[in-house]
């Protein structure tokens, strides 16, 4: 082994803020409620989307949250891809799916007349991306009292506790702050954001309450959606759906992933057994 200074130098550095967890980001002293205990049919390793909860679900987003919330990831043709909301194996392109191309048409994009080169509004495609609520980000935060709703792309895959958290915090309860907390304009309580509200509290210091504060309002109350399928569209039907959709939207190939993962522990018991079987025979006639 070679001994450089520098090099040893700098593995000794390396070591120390490792030890002393320099490289590791600073744990504030947020509080945060324990996510709500919901069940999804993706939970288990084996556990599949359920295409009808993905479908009320993409209405959900569809009709509350991209009033605010982009998704500038998923384009429309993503909705028919195998395992998606839309699929149908009728329509193995999921550019052909009808559905999706209905959906598609209702939004509307820039475009310019190619005769005047004026601009004009065109019906989206399947393979536009899902139109953004707000123009850019400034428009996004002056809409929104300053705060910025995170694209909802990867947000599944991006929070401590996906799904749940999702869900735990749009059936937060944002409309009754405990007494005590002064709840800033334009904020609102939710026991499930990550925050610090000691400086908000005047109660019992040692009982100050969990969580933090959000600036969105609360987006679901029941009925806030139709469900195409007759369920009952109850605020935790709502979360719980719209939640899963997000959760499939983050990690879509999951459903083919698990399949594979089935198919591969099936051959592997086959070829187990087929291995003992062949071993049997070969030595059959060998005294042991
Ligand atoms: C009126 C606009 C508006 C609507 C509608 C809306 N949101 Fe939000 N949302 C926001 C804003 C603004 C934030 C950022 C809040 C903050 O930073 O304090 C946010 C934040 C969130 C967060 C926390 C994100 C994080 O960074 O951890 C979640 C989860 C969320 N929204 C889910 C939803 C869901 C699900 C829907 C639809 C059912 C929805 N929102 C509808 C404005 C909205």
């Amino acid at each position: 082994m070679t001994h450089h200074p520098f090099l040893a130098a700098a593995a000794l550095a390396v070591g120390l803020s490792l030890a002393s967890g320099s490289l590791v980001p600073a744990q504030a002293d947020t509080t945060q409620a324990p996510l709500k205990d919901v069940h999804w049919s993706f939970d288990s390793p084996v556990g599949m989307y359920d295409q009808e909860q993905l479908q009320r679900g993409y209405k959900v987003y569809h009709e509350v949250c991209s009033a605010c919330h982009s998704m500038n990831m998923v384009a429309f043709r993503n909705l028919a891809d195998k395992g998606g909301p839309f699929w149908n194996p009728a329509y193995p392109n999921s550019n052909d799916n009808p559905v999706v191309k209905a959906l598609a048409a209702q939004a509307q994009y820039d475009s310019i007349d190619t005769e005047t080169g004026q601009p004009v509004k065109r019906p989206g495609t399947t393979a536009d991306y899902f139109p953004s609520p707000f123009p850019n980000e400034v428009a996004a935060r002056a809409a929104n009292n300053g705060a910025l709703p995170p694209d909802m792309s990867l947000l599944a895959a991006a929070r401590e506790g996906g799904a749940r958290y999702i869900y735990s915090i749009v059936t937060g309860d944002g409309t009754t702050p405990p007494a005590g907390l002064t709840v800033p304009d334009g904020k609102y309580y939710d026991p499930y954001m990550p925050g610090d509200l000691s400086s908000f509290w005047k109660g019992d210091p040692n009982k100050v309450p969990v969580g933090g504060f959000i600036a969105m309002p609360p987006p679901l109350v029941d009925d806030r959606v139709t469900f195409d399928d007759g369920t009952k569209a109850t605020v935790a039907q709502e979360a719980k759906d719209v939640a899963a959709f997000l959760e499939w939207a983050s990690d879509p190939k999951a459903d083919e992933r698990k399949q594979l993962g089935i198919e591969v522990m099936l051959f592997l018991l086959v070829f187990t057994g087929l291995l003992y079987a062949s071993y049997r025979t070969l030595w059959r006639k060998v005294g042991h």
